[in-house]
């Protein structure tokens, strides 16, 4: 018997497909021009059995959803306490690209912002690592929570490198308060690398479904993070994922997510699923329209609010 589930996604898609909200960030030329009206979702189980509807195999830019990953892995680089000197755990309540750092301790308040991410990939690899030894770690670390091979798409790298004024900035700021040492324009070339590493709905449902096993990938059966690094990491992400609508997030749908320009969004129910979905048009936070609205939606409709 066919399982009622692609159905269930099938008619999910339909009803939010004419919603028309929302605009494709503009700031990265291959993000503006991608289709607005692609649109997509899958549902990974800790099994790694995958659902979909919509434009599943179609491939975009990670983004922002990069950061607990890369966070995860810094983690079990450094340790917590190690990572915790440079990073803080606190909900910033701005924009994901703020020029902010704490004013008491001096450090980025969270690693899901850009002043925080940009120090987190700086951590990754020995000390004083090349642009090319820190962008090899981060697309194989990657890889490994998506189950394969994954690729950088250097086009909308380097559309981002020539408008990266404010990332620039930011990692400048970071330089001067002796966060790290690094040069500054070479962390930001690596954060927009990171940025720029292709996935698909189904790779990040199965990067999802790792973080929803306590750390273990599910099609490949290695353990990518310790199950102390990904609970915390899913902490992380559940006060801080969502910038400043985390907490909308958070009391309305009720699950760990990530968002990240290019319109993809993912989820986590510990325990039970990974969930992403793709829609290129974004509201004012920079997550898209269509993937928190189907999220809400879910939400309710599977009783997936963690609470
Ligand atoms: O830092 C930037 O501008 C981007 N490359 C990533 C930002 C992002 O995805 C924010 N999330 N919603």
């Amino acid at each position: 018997m066919r399982s009622p589930i692609p159905d269930f996604l099938d008619e999910t898609l339909d009803r939010f497909r004419p919603d028309r909200s929302g605009e494709n960030a503009d700031y990265i030329p291959a993000l503006a021009a991608a289709d607005p009206e692609k649109l997509a979702i899958c549902i990974s189980t800790l099994d790694g059995i995958e659902y979909t509807s919509g434009d599943a195999e179609h491939a975009f830019s990670i983004q922002s959803m990069s950061k607990p990953f890369i966070y995860g892995l810094a983690l079990e680089q450094e340790g917590l306490a190690g990572v915790f000197e440079k990073v803080g755990v606190e909900p910033s309540g701005e924009k994901f690209n703020e020029l902010s750092l704490d004013k008491k301790s001096g450090r980025p308040l969270n690693p899901m912002i850009n002043a925080g991410a940009m120090t987190i990939h700086s951590i990754l690899g020995d000390p004083g690592a090349s642009l090319a030894e820190r962008t090899e770690i981060v697309r194989s670390g990657l890889s490994r929570f998506a189950g394969r091979e994954l690729t950088i798409d250097e086009d909308v790298a380097d559309g981002e490198w020539r408008e990266a004024y404010r990332n620039v900035a930011i990692a400048n700021m970071l330089r001067s308060y002796d966060i790290f040492y690094d040069d500054p324009d070479e962390v930001v070339r690596g954060y927009i690398e990171q940025c720029s590493i292709l996935v698909t709905v189904k790779d990040l449902a199965i990067m999802a479904a790792t973080l929803a096993g306590g750390g273990l990938n599910p099609l490949t059966g290695e353990q990518v993070l310790s199950p102390r690094v990904n609970r915390h990491v899913l902490a992380v992400m559940m006060t801080c994922g969502m910038y400043d609508a985390a907490g909308d997030w958070m009391t309305e749908i009720g699950m760990p997510a990530k968002s990240g320009v290019s319109g993809g969004v993912f989820g986590v129910m510990p325990g039970q699923v990974g969930i992403a979905t793709l829609s290129p048009r974004l509201d004012r936070h920079g997550t898209s329209v269509r993937g928190a609205k189907i999220f809400r939606d879910l939400s309710d409709r599977l009783s997936l609010h963690i609470m």
